[in-house]
């Protein structure tokens, strides 16, 4: 594994830590000389690595296009060093503004003009997307993009903006939920673990070479009753706010009103269907941020 802890957490890997065949390079993948050395050595590469979330798009857009494209040349250019197989993270925010789901892998792709910044993030994976693709129709190179919808899960952070993780701190903590826009744009949230055993299946196949893959939940839910159900969840008695996006965000914000994937496409291949209830998840999270919560308490310390 290599990560820069740019906006990852060495907390999130501990329990890995010493784990007979597990090994980390804290790097950034544009550091030739290392990732050189660790592909060289891996079997396949599960390519992650990218700036993520709205915030820090919105605040770091030159970190987030360098980023996201520089890290993906590099894997791909040294991947295709010693002819290894490549998955390439890539995201529902691709599709844009096209509204009408479920999408599917070969639906157009509708986007806001350059000057809303936010765009940039879902222009900077159609170009990792395209730069795979093409090692793979010019070099041969085993490829495949998968692009994920909401994925969630113990340990993601709530600090650049990720709703799950944030309106759950603010419920334990008695905090209002900050509900950006109407709260009636919806999303389909599913379980990082399922969506591990997708990307893994997909590994696996050697169907999926050379092609695109959806990964997501079709269980749609609005934003706000999101927020009304970690509040039930959380047996909190926060109130739920409503902050205008220009507030949230940026001037003339644009955001996407549903995010459907069509997954027929994967689950004909491998046969993967996300199966973890939102309910579940949301109560495994509840569970570690709540241990968190009460540990910054003056008495835990004691
Ligand atoms: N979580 C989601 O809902 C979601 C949705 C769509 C797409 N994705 C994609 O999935 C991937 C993982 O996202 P995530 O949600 O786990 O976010 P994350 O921020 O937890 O993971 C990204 C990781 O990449 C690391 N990183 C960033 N730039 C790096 C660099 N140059 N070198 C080394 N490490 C670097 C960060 O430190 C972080 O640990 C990303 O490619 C993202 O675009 C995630």
């Amino acid at each position: 594994m290599i990560d820069d802890l740019s906006t990852g957490s060495l907390d999130n890997i501990r329990h890995l830590m010493g784990r007979k065949g597990f090994h980390y390079a804290i790097e950034t993948i544009t550091n030739e000389t290392v990732m050189d050395r660790l592909v060289s050595e891996c079997d396949v590469i599960f390519h992650l690595a990218a700036a993520v979330g709205v915030e820090l798009i919105i605040k770091r857009p030159v970190h987030v296009i360098e980023n996201n494209i520089i890290g993906t040349e590099y894997v791909l250019r040294i991947a295709n060093r010693y002819r290894k197989k490549v998955l390439v993270a890539s995201t529902s925010e691709i599709y844009g503004k096209n509204n009408r789901v479920p999408f599917k892998e070969d639906d157009d792709r509708v986007l806001g003009a350059t000057t809303k910044s936010r765009w940039s993030y879902s222009c900077s994976k159609a170009i990792d997307e395209f730069l795979a693709l093409a090692y793979w129709h010019e070099k041969k190179l085993p490829v495949v993009n998968f692009r994920l919808f909401n994925t969630i899960g113990p340990r993601q952070t709530g600090r650049y903006g990720m709703v799950v993780p944030r309106f759950v701190r603010q419920a334990l903590t008695g905090a209002p939920l900050t509900v950006y826009g109407d709260g009636m744009q919806s999303r389909c949230f599913s379980a990082v673990r399922d969506v591990v055993e997708a990307i893994i299946a997909l590994s696996e196949n050697a169907g999926a070479v050379g092609d695109v893959f959806n990964i997501g939940s079709s269980q749609e839910i609005s934003i706000l009753e999101l927020a009304r159900r970690v509040v039930a969840l959380t047996g909190s008695s926060s109130e739920i706010e409503f902050i205008p996006y220009n507030e949230a965000y940026e001037k003339g914000f644009e955001d996407m009103r549903r995010r459907v994937p069509d997954t027929t496409k994967i689950r004909e291949l491998v046969g993967w269907t996300p199966h973890t209830p939102l309910e579940d998840i949301l109560r495994e999270i509840i569970e570690e941020i709540d241990k968190e919560v009460k540990c910054t308490l003056p008495a835990c310390a004691l």
